[in-house]
Parts: C-alpha cells; structure tokens; sequence
C-alpha cells in the first residue's frame, strides 16, 4: 500500500472526487489549491483532497473510497497519512460533512469531534438535493481535531 501525492490531471479522479462530492461546480473551487492525494493497493482505494484555510489551520475538502473497498481501513489509513503529512506545520484539522451518522462516526473514529454546523450550506450552495442513506443534507457539520505538536 502507498499513498502518493497527485499535482497533474487532478480530474482523473474525478469519479472519486464525486463520490465524496456530488457536484463537479463545488469540486473545483478547492481542487487545484488543494493537496491531492492517491492511496494505491494496488490499484487506487481512496482519495483525499486537502486545502490551507489559514496560519496552521487546514481542512480535509473531500475523501472517498471506492465502494468495493469500504470499511477495510483505507479511509482511516488515508486521516492519519494526512495528519501526519501536515503535524509540522498544523495546528488544526477541519472537516466540514452533511448530517450523516456513517461519515460523522468515521471522522469520531479518526479522532474528530463535532465542532460547529453551517445551517442550510446543502441548500444554498448546491443545485439539487443532496441525499444520504434517504435523508436530505441540509447543514454542513464541521468536526475539529487539534495536533498537539508545537509549531
Ligand atoms: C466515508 C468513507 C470515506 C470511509 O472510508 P472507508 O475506507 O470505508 O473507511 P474505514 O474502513 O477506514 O472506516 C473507519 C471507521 O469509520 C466508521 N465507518 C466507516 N464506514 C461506515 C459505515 N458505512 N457505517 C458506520 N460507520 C462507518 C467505522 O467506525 C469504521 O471502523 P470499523 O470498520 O472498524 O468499524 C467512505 O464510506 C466513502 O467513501 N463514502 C462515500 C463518500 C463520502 O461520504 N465521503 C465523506 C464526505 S467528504
């Protein structure tokens, strides 16, 4: 298993890419500032984008494995391959995600803890309705994590 950074063709991931992001509008105001990257066992698993949204603070924008692939470990390996790539220059993790208790509980289980909700974000930056295991996404949840490393 490896995880590579990606810097060229960023699209090619795009089936990726929407899977942790339905709409292809919302993929490209973070994908070329973002970090991309590849997890490869052999073929490609997951895929992580990540952003600077200020001094020390980052966000995971996107993360999705391939379906066939889920819950083996891939999605945690890629939050701590991300985590770790960041520590020297991090002191904070955001993710922002719907209301939705299977990606709440994955990013609980990466270490992430519920930290404030943007109401109504599914409805007003996205053009159709966005759905989860049958329920409308309405708020985006943001979740935090602190490193403890001194920077
Ligand atoms: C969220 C996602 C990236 C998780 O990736 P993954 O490789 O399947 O995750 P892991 O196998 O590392 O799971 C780690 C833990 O997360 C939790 N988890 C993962 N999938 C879950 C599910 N379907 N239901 C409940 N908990 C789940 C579990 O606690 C799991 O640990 P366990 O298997 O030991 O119980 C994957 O489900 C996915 O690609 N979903 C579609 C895209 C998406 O919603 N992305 C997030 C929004 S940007």
């Amino acid at each position: 298993m490896q995880i590579k950074q990606i810097t060229q063709n960023k699209k090619q991931f795009l089936p990726l890419l929407l899977l942790g992001d339905e709409q292809e509008s919302m993929i490209d105001r973070y994908l070329e500032r973002g970090d991309l990257f590849a997890l490869y066992d052999p073929d490609c698993k997951t895929i992580c984008v990540v952003t600077k949204e200020g001094p020390g603070i980052y966000e995971i924008k996107n993360i999705a494995t391939s379906p066939h692939a889920q819950r083996q470990g891939y999605g945690q390996k890629m939050v701590q391959f991300v985590l770790n790539y960041y520590q020297p220059w991090a002191h904070t993790f955001l993710v922002g995600t719907g209301d939705s208790p299977l990606t709440l509980s994955f990013y609980q289980k990466c270490g992430f803890q519920v930290s404030h909700r943007i109401p109504n974000f599914f409805i007003n930056h996205y053009d159709h309705a966005i759905y989860e295991n049958g329920k409308q996404l309405i708020d985006m949840v943001y979740l935090k994590k602190e490193l403890s490393a001194q920077k």
